[in-house]
């Protein structure tokens, strides 16, 4: 891994954790660095898996299976990693991504009852070995979250085909998170997301600033 490399910082949770509002605070703190910097996120941050989003947020490929959904987020997540994500990162750039490998883990894997053994085999496809140097996990208790992203729903934003579960479904996610972070600490970071979003930012901000000065630290296929 030559110095030059970027800084890639996923961002994880349930709906309503505020994850863009947060992604776009640090975007803006790292710039004022003199940092270059990008926002992607998944599913989509490429062309091809633009094209991939729309089939699976419209619920057009609900009607396949879930077996289906994974393989083709996982077909996205590859063309986005291998088109943006490890391109930006060669020239030095901080890559900032609004969910990545771990959502798949949780929304096909826990709450779609894919088998863990399933998913992992698709992440080797997709990203084979290519980690997150940080990954975020907002946490929000489910019921708080799902008031959030309601509100917006209010304000004219149509729910995704994975929004419109119930509470219960939410919290197995929260937990299925919790348990992300608990294996893998080296990697993973619980930010409290259930507080004022100042707060969230001052939380982001002290998570992420160390690493700042540092080389990235060496990638392994920790999970
Ligand atoms: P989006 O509106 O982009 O996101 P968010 O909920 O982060 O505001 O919707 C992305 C949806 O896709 C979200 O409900 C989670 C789901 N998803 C998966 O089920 N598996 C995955 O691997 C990814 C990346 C997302």
């Amino acid at each position: 891994m030559s110095d030059k490399r970027g800084l890639f910082i996923t961002f994880e949770g349930g709906e309503g954790a505020g994850k863009s509002t947060q992604i776009r605070m640090l975007a803006e703190q790292l710039r004022e660095r003199g940092l270059e910097v990008i926002i992607t996120r998944e599913p989509g941050g490429s062309t091809g898996a633009e094209a991939v989003r729309h089939v699976l947020l419209s619920g057009a490929a609900e009607s396949f299976g879930v077996r289906m959904e994974a393989i083709l987020f996982a077909a996205a997540r590859n063309d986005h990693v291998e088109e943006v994500i490890r391109p930006a990162l060669e020239k030095g750039t901080v890559v900032l991504c609004d969910r990545f490998l771990d959502s798949s883990r949780v929304y096909q894997g826990t709450t779609g009852n894919l088998e863990p053994d399933f998913i992992e085999t698709l992440q080797r496809i997709a990203v084979n070995g290519f980690m997150p140097d940080v990954t975020l996990i907002f946490d929000i208790p489910a019921a708080a979250g799902l008031a959030r992203a309601r509100k917006r729903a209010d304000e004219g934003a149509v729910p995704d085909r994975f929004e419109k579960e119930e509470l219960e479904t939410h919290e197995k996610r929260r937990e299925a998170y919790l348990d992300i972070a608990l294996a893998d600490p080296r990697r993973c970071r619980v930010i409290n997301a259930d507080q004022p979003l100042k707060q969230v930012a001052e939380d982001v901000w002290a998570m992420v600033e160390p690493l700042l000065n540092k080389p990235a630290p060496q990638k392994q296929a920790s999970q």
